[in-house]
């Protein structure tokens, strides 16, 4: 069976415009700037308007046509679309497909949602990366999106400072012959003794939304802020270290780390655990917040589009999330 390497053909990425301040926060609940600042280096965050389409399938269908004009594909050379999300557009039918038919597309390619949580987009790499490398198809559109403040309860001071919504999108193909991009390692892994730490428990089967829910305020995102920070440094790190080992990169040639990015704090730990430099450490926190799944890509795509991350760069990916999932990739951009 011929086999293929995995290259990043395009990246793209959104954002709505509309900006919410840590003092606009701070205007609501008990809570201020510096406090802000200080436990996660987060100064401000986008905020989606349905309105104006900015739902998970609006963002990523802007976000996807930056990334298919970079790659110079149409949308109808796309085989799958794998789209993250966490809160998708409605249940079914699922996101993937509101974006295909958004898109216009009308070859009828597959369609199909993944929730990991934060760890979403780096959940449909291994993926992606298998589909391609085989030869099963030759375009995958991997989106990254969420629209974090439809679970976010802007009344609780614990959580609503942390999250912001926003898109990245990455067209993934084959490398031609003579060309070195490729996926060097994967790791994926979830901890479900730890579930119950970050979780919105009403909406689905178990705990539909009724009067009773919505009395007891139940419809939101609640954690466990410590545990999860704690989980979050040990697992990138041990997974990042696991994935160096196993393709023989050093720290060295790495020469970008884009992790998931939740908190500063989080991301210093982690790269101190690893022995790696801030330096070259990918941050967007402090303007975005916490995407979720969308904090990747649209640091991947930043940082291309800077011209940051070049062709033949070593990077290096770790997300975690609710589950607690979280993964890692090592690749050759
Ligand atoms: N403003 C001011 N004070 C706040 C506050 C806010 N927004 N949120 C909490 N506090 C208070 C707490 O009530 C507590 O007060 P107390 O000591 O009187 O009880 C105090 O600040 C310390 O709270 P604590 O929870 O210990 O703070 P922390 O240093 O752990 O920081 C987080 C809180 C949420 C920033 C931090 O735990 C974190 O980022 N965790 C990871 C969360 C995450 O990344 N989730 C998403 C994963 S994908």
């Amino acid at each position: 069976m011929k086999m293929f390497r995995t290259k990043i053909l395009g990246t793209g990425s959104f954002v709505p415009d509309k900006v919410l301040t840590n003092d606009d926060i701070a205007k609501r609940v008990e809570t201020n700037h510096q406090w802000i600042v200080e436990r996660t280096g987060i100064h401000t965050r986008r905020i989606s308007d349905p309105a104006k389409d900015e739902l998970p399938s609006g963002m990523a269908a802007k976000a996807a046509i930056r990334a298919l004009e970079m790659a110079n594909l149409t949308p109808n050379d796309i085989d799958l679309i794998l789209f993250s999300v966490t809160i998708p557009d409605m249940f079914f039918p699922n996101t993937a497909s509101v974006l295909q038919e958004k898109l216009g597309m009308t070859n009828n390619c597959a369609c199909l949602d993944v929730n990991a949580a934060c760890s979403g987009w780096i959940y449909a790499y291994p993926m992606a990366d298998a589909l391609i490398k085989t030869g099963v198809y030759k375009h995958i559109m991997m989106v990254g999106c969420e629209m974090t403040s439809g679970f976010n309860n802007w009344d609780d001071r614990n959580t609503c400072i942390l999250f912001g919504d926003g898109c990245g999108v990455t067209i993934m193909g084959r490398a031609s012959e003579g060309e070195d991009a490729q996926v060097y390692s994967t790791v994926l892994s979830s901890d479900s003794t730890k579930k119950d730490h970050l979780m919105l428990a009403a909406g689905g089967a178990a705990k539909p939304i009724r009067e009773e829910v919505l009395k007891n305020n139940e419809q939101w995102v609640t954690m466990n802020g410590q545990e999860v920070f704690k989980a979050a440094v040990k697992t990138m790190a041990s997974h990042c270290d696991k994935l160096l080992q196993e393709s023989g990169i050093t720290l060295d040639q790495v020469k970008w780390f884009i992790p998931h990015q939740a908190n500063l704090r989080i991301i210093e730990a982690t790269a101190n655990r690893l022995n790696f430099p801030m330096e070259k450490v990918a941050i967007n926190v402090d303007k975005y917040a916490n995407t979720s799944s969308a904090s990747i890509p649209i640091a991947l795509d930043d940082f291309v589009r800077d011209g940051k991350i070049q062709r033949g760069d070593i990077v290096l990916m770790a997300a975690f999330g609710a589950g607690l999932t979280s993964g890692a990739v090592l690749i050759k951009y």
